[in-house]
């Protein structure tokens, strides 16, 4: 076996770890670690490969690289992390599908190879487009609300079929280079169209399918240069995107069609909170006094928390209660925030312990016993219209049961809504108090309550 054989499999035995460990907060980090060695490796292994000859245009390549990404890297916000992954997949999939382009025009190759290259370069060049949609509408570049217009579904169809079946043209008549162009236009086209009817809102789930696509692209491009560790982490990438898609939508209570046409949260948002009904609010002092006479607590993180960049305060009021001899926990619910894990990532960078965030199947049957419930910035996630409202947008989403604790508390700036863009029953209980304000100054001003006494 060559050296670089060998340094293949190792990085294919680093990525299949890296996902594995990646699956769990307590080993995640060895996850990440594990992924960036077999990359590295993977890179290396490359390198050394007979096939090149000159490093020259590589080096430019790395330092242009680096220089974009690091800072990038270094800069990018927690809560940007969505359009940064759209934005490093439409380069990724760009590159799969130039090397294919590339490929094709150099050997115009017949059979399983000119397939090959043609789901590469179709999956390559639509998630280019569609990854740029995605980055413009969460980076609000774009509008983010859903683009529609009569026949669209038809449209879209038509763009893709006619991708299709002059990719299959192609196959059969490589000869035809004439024609490579329309293809990739057409592939570039309903890129753009996919992503149009999709509101802003949806697209963590979307660019999750993406990356699935991207990956799938990079597995066809395995084949068609006979590049095994591709294969695998094209394979790899294709997958875990696809499953983590899978999981948000079955967290959201949606299936693809729905998330793909449905244009979730948008119709709602107009409506909602124009019924004026009572609440009852509380100050952080009155809240602080009935945090320190509970005995058990339970806080659960939404994405409030993490606009307000309250996480590190949290902490500090967690420890402030256990420190009065409360018992303290955070009710973890998968689809907190905008992007999988992101409770778990702002409170684990917080210094919160694992074993303190509890998951939702595991804390909800401890709801009705809990003294207090304390929700920071969330909202859709503990909104008990997903169990009673078989006509609301999110009915049938499992939910944290909030609302079955002695005491509910909310912070939240106003009545606003979330992302869902629907009123909240919880908030008009008679077992819930209003703490009116943002996430982080509210719970600075708790905790200075807490350790004044
Ligand atoms: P949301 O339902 O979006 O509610 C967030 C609430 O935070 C808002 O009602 C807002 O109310 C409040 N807020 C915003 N900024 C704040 C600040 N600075 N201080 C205090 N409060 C603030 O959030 P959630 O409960 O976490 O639910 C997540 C939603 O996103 C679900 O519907 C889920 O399906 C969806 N989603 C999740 C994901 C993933 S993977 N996590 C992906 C796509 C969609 P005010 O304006 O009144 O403050």
């Amino acid at each position: 076996m060559s050296l670089y054989q060998f340094l293949y499999i190792a990085a294919a035995a680093g990525f299949i770890l890296a996902l594995k460990w990646m699956s769990s907060p307590a080993t995640a980090r060895r996850g990440v670690l594990a992924g960036q060695l077999g990359m590295l490796m993977a890179v290396v292994g490359t390198l050394i490969r007979a096939e090149i000859f000159n490093y020259e245009w590589i080096a430019v390549g790395i330092v242009l690289g680096a220089v974009i990404g690091a800072p990038i890297a270094i800069f990018m916000p927690m809560t940007g992390v969505p359009q940064r992954t759209a934005i490093s997949q439409a380069c990724g999939s760009l590159a799969s599908a130039l090397i294919g382009t590339a490929e094709y025009y150099k050997l115009q190759p017949h059979g399983f190879i000119m397939s090959a290259l043609i789901v590469e370069t179709l999956l390559g060049f639509v998630t280019v487009t569609a990854s740029i949609m995605a980055w413009g509408k969460l980076q609000e570049v774009l509008p983010g609300r859903p683009v529609t217009y009569k026949g669209q579904f038809f449209i879209n169809m038509a763009v893709l079929a006619s991708a299709i079946a002059l990719g299959i043209f192609l196959v059969f008549n490589p000869e035809r280079t004439d024609l490579y162009p329309i293809f990739v236009v057409l592939a570039l086209t309903f890129g753009v169209f996919l992503i149009l009817p999709i509101g802003g809102a949806d697209m963590p789930t979307v660019i999750a399918l993406l990356n699935s696509y991207a990956g799938l692209s990079a597995c066809a491009m395995g084949f068609a240069l006979d590049n095994k560790l591709l294969i695998i982490a094209g394979a790899l990438d294709g997958s875990s995107g696809f499953i983590l898609s899978v999981i948000m939508c079955k967290a959201m209570n949606r299936s693809f069609a729905n998330v793909l046409f449905g244009g979730f949260g948008q119709v709602q948002a107009s409506v909602a909170g124009t019924e004026a009904r009572p609440v009852r609010s509380a100050t952080p002092e009155e809240a602080a006094q009935i945090l320190e006479t509970a005995s058990t607590v339970v806080i659960v993180p939404g994405y409030g928390m993490a606009v307000a960049q309250a996480q590190h305060k949290i902490r500090e009021l967690a420890d402030a209660l256990g420190k009065k001899g409360v018992d303290v926990k955070f009710a973890i619910h998968p689809v907190a925030g905008r992007m999988p894990g992101h409770m778990n990532v702002l409170l684990a960078e917080a210094d919160v312990s694992y074993d303190k965030l509890i998951e939702m199947e595991d804390i909800n049957p401890e709801m009705a016993m809990t003294d207090v419930v304390l929700i920071v910035g969330a909202n859709d996630i503990v909104n008990p219209a997903a169990e009673t409202d078989p006509s609301s947008p999110i009915a049938g989403m499992p939910i944290l049961t909030a609302y079955k604790a002695r005491t509910v508390m909310v912070i939240k700036r106003s009545m606003g809504v979330g992302f869902a863009g629907i009123d909240n029953d919880l908030y008009y209980r008679p077992n819930t108090l209003m703490l009116f304000g943002d996430a982080k100054a509210f719970t600075t001003s708790l905790v200075k309550e807490l350790t004044a006494t």
